[in-house]
């Protein structure tokens, strides 16, 4: 489905990234999942101390989704923004869900889901998890 409302999933993914917990990195993210039903399930990262705990906006957004009985997902929205002056990371670039969370998705969702990575509302880039995580690794073939 790629007929569905991306200002939305955009809009909610910029605003949950206000509450993101990014001490350490100083990366804020944030992510809005869509929903076959048509609902948005956002998540923002929460870092720790142990920095490995920490985690990603996209599966916390996930985790919500799981959590209120959703499994089938349409598209997702991600967002970042450096906010302070580490030179190892951009704060230009467009985000890509990291390795982990590109796994996770697989998951749960198909080669056409669509992963948005939105700099702002009118400026974002769209790719599919097929492109993202070509070859990925199931047992039993997946949910989907
Ligand atoms: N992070 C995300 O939440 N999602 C991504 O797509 C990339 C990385 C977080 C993890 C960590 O809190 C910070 O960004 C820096 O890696």
């Amino acid at each position: 489905m790629s007929e569905y409302d991306k200002t939305a999933l955009i809009k909610a993914a910029l605003e949950v990234r206000k509450n993101a917990y990014a001490p350490y990195s100083g990366f804020y993210v944030g992510a809005a999942l869509l929903t076959e039903g048509g609902k948005i399930f956002t998540g923002a990262n929460a870092e720790n101390s142990s920095f490995p705990v920490g985690v990603c906006a996209e599966r916390s957004a996930f985790a919500a989704a799981i959590s209120s009985g959703e499994r089938k997902f349409v598209a997702m929205c991600v967002t970042g923004e450096r906010q302070n002056n580490n030179p190892l990371m951009s704060s230009n670039d467009y985000c890509m869900p990291c390795g982990m969370c590109r796994q996770f998705m697989t998951e749960f969702c198909g080669k056409e889901f669509e992963i948005i990575s939105a700099r702002s509302e009118e400026d974002y880039q769209i790719n599919t998890l097929d492109t993202l995580m070509p070859g990925a690794f199931l047992l039993f073939g997946g949910f989907t």
